[in-house]
């Protein structure tokens, strides 16, 4: 019998990825999504399928929740339905509480009430906070700077414990710096390279906040969308935490050197001072996700950036 998984958060730039994938390997998905922040567009694909059902609803609603997880009898779950913006965590903590910490804590229960083996949870490479020395290993002690980190890592010990305590395959993904096609450019507090690819294309100056020597570990939404899928399928994978990044640290300079070459006719860069709170470098090491789901990011950056100015 063919397999269902659940996807929440699946009309999201990494929801609606990671359901394309599951899809493309012959399983069934059903995704949850309320479009909070999601677009159902991004499901034009899957939605064409018929191993996909589409469910709109909060993840967090036990109403509909419950009957899904009756019904189906989900082989895993893949959760990444959240509140994604850090500074609407600090405007609206306890909507923070309810979608980031609650509702992946109400899941988890589901999982363990209806057998649901195994639950993969989308944290954040935001848990290190500033203070830790990069390259990030899941060893370090995390040090949450925001609510949003701080629900991600509190989910994170709830899983695990529920892991220790009941035998539930908890895998915690920290996921890097994430871009491709789908991230929303709207808000200013989008991912990097969603406005400037945004912008470069209007023909409009970018903004450089600081002296652009800051680096990230920039993965491709392609590579975290396998990673997801593996996570969820892979037999044998242990509960724990896992960084999601390539390795690789990339300077906005070297970003925008990569743009000149794709957009010749672009205005040069504005600058402006650096922002308050922001992390100088932010580097992740894959090692521990290497050896336990023999996963490696395999998109090069600039293919990556190509294919995102494509898309746009
Ligand atoms: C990420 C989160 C952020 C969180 C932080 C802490 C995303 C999209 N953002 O920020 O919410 O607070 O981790 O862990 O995941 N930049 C510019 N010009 C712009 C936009 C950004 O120069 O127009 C710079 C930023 O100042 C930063 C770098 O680009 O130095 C990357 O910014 P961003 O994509 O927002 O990611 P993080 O700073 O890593």
């Amino acid at each position: 019998m063919t397999q269902t998984f659940l996807v929440t958060g699946a009309a999201g730039f990494i929801g609606s990825h990671s359901v394309e994938g599951l899809l493309g390997r012959g399983l069934r998905v059903v995704g949850v999504d309320n479009l909070r922040t999601g677009h159902l567009e991004n499901l034009a694909a899957a939605r064409a399928s018929p191993d996909f059902e589409w469910v709109q609803a909060d993840a967090g609603d036990e109403a509909v929740m419950r009957p899904l997880f009756q019904r189906h009898q989900f082989a895993g779950a893949l959760h990444l339905a959240a509140l994604v913006s850090v500074p609407e965590s600090f405007r609206e903590p306890a909507l923070n509480y309810r979608l980031n910490l609650a509702t992946a804590d109400a899941l988890a229960r589901l999982c363990l009430e209806f057998d649901c083996k195994r639950l993969v949870f989308a944290s954040s490479a935001a848990v290190y906070g500033a203070t830790a020395t990069p390259p990030n290993r899941e060893s370090v002690m995390p040090q949450p700077q925001s609510p949003y980190a701080a629900a991600k890592l509190a989910a994170e010990v709830m899983l695990l414990g529920y892991a220790a305590s009941y035998g539930l395959e908890a895998v915690c993904l920290r996921y890097f710096n994430v871009y491709g096609p789908r991230q929303d450019p709207a808000s200013p507090y989008s991912g990097v390279l969603s406005i400037f690819t945004d912008r470069f294309r209007r023909g409009l100056p970018v903004t450089v906040y600081g002296d652009g020597e800051q680096t990230r570990d920039f993965i491709s939404v392609r590579d975290v969308a396998r990673a997801n899928g593996e996570a969820l399928t892979r037999p044998g994978v242990v509960s724990g935490r896992y960084n999601v990044c390539t390795g690789r640290a990339v300077s906005l300079n070297q970003v925008l050197a990569l743009y000149r070459e794709l957009f010749p006719q672009a205005p040069p860069a504005e600058h402006a001072a650096a922002r308050i709170g922001d992390i100088q470098h932010s580097l992740g090491d894959p090692d521990l996700l290497r050896r336990m789901l023999a996963f490696e990011a395999e998109v090069p950056f600039a293919q990556g950036l190509r294919e995102l100015a494509r898309w746009v």
